[in-house]
């Protein structure tokens, strides 16, 4: 979640985004997420259900809101099942808890819809945003039901609190999305996109991830001798010596992640492709001769 707080810092799922261990909190709850190698969709999705629901039957009465990102970003491109967030939000209003959803990686279309909680047809309580919607200015959003904003009536201030330069940007970023149609774009691009990803053989690829521009391929070992993340950071080098920057993400840090700027031309990817292809094969040899 947003900023480097004491609270912020201790919502995140990922351990190493964490300062401290202890800034876990004991009334800070985290869910096995509901996806698996090893399970469907379906049998991971009812995994968390019954672990959400009985935590909010045993300390619902103090839980204030479930956070969650619709498409997780660092934890490595994950998607649930389309029927997690529905089940989940119902549960949550049953015990009249919030739901939070964190949009800084998936808001203003690069999912190919406008947000990524679009995907699951679900109304949630409270979206944050950053990123994007400033295209490199600082801004971030909360938005709210008019009932939830209606009990925040203390007296506020805040320094940067909507800065008209900043807002400004946004606006026109807006703007530039609705005309340029990139909400459409990055779902076209992004299809095709994924469909070239899986036609790459190769066997460092396990799985590829994701939807529109926010795609993942999750990298596997061939031996014991050099792990996933080791291969991981090989590729990266290598495609960045080639002149292509690709993010890296997931719990073991063994994930590719393709989230190019929204504007970005077939001829780019297409260039990427055939660069990930030969650097993918190349390692193959290496390790092929090292073995
Ligand atoms: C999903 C998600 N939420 C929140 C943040 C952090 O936002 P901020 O930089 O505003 O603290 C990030 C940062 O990359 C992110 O990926």
């Amino acid at each position: 979640m947003h900023g480097r707080t004491h609270l912020t810092l201790s919502v995140t799922g990922i351990p190493m985004w964490r300062l401290d261990e202890k800034l876990v909190r004991e009334d800070i709850f985290f869910l096995d997420r509901p996806y698996s190698l090893e399970k469907s969709d379906e049998e991971a999705m009812n995994h968390t259900l019954q672990q959400l629901e009985s935590i909010l039957e045993e300390h619902g009465e103090k839980i204030a809101a479930m956070i969650l990102e619709p498409i997780q970003g660092n934890g490595g491109i994950i998607m649930y099942h389309r029927d997690f967030i529905i089940k989940a939000k119902a549960l949550l209003e049953h015990y009249g808890v919030l739901l939070i959803v964190d949009e800084v990686q998936t808001g203003y279309g690069r999912t190919g819809k406008m947000f990524g909680i679009n995907h699951y047809e679900v109304v949630p309580d409270i979206i944050v945003t950053a990123k994007a919607l400033g295209n490199g200015i600082p801004i971030s959003t909360f938005s709210t039901t008019d009932a939830i904003a209606q009990s925040f009536n203390k007296a506020s201030s805040s320094t940067f609190g909507g800065n008209p330069v900043a807002a400004t940007t946004a606006l026109s970023v807006l703007n530039n999305i609705e005309q340029h149609g990139l909400v459409q774009r990055a779902e076209e691009l992004g299809s095709y996109l994924k469909e070239r990803l899986q036609e790459i053989s190769s066997p460092f690829i396990q799985e590829i991830r994701g939807v529109g521009l926010m795609l993942g391929l999750q990298i596997q070992a061939i031996n014991d001798e050099v792990s996933s993340a080791q291969i991981t950071d090989i590729i990266l080098e290598e495609m960045k010596d080639r002149g292509f920057l690709i993010g890296k993400n997931g719990l073991n840090r063994d994930c590719l992640a393709f989230q190019p700027p929204l504007v970005i031309e077939k001829d780019d990817l297409n260039a990427m492709l055939s660069n990930l292809i030969e650097v993918l094969s190349g390692i193959l040899d290496r390790l092929t001769v090292t073995i």
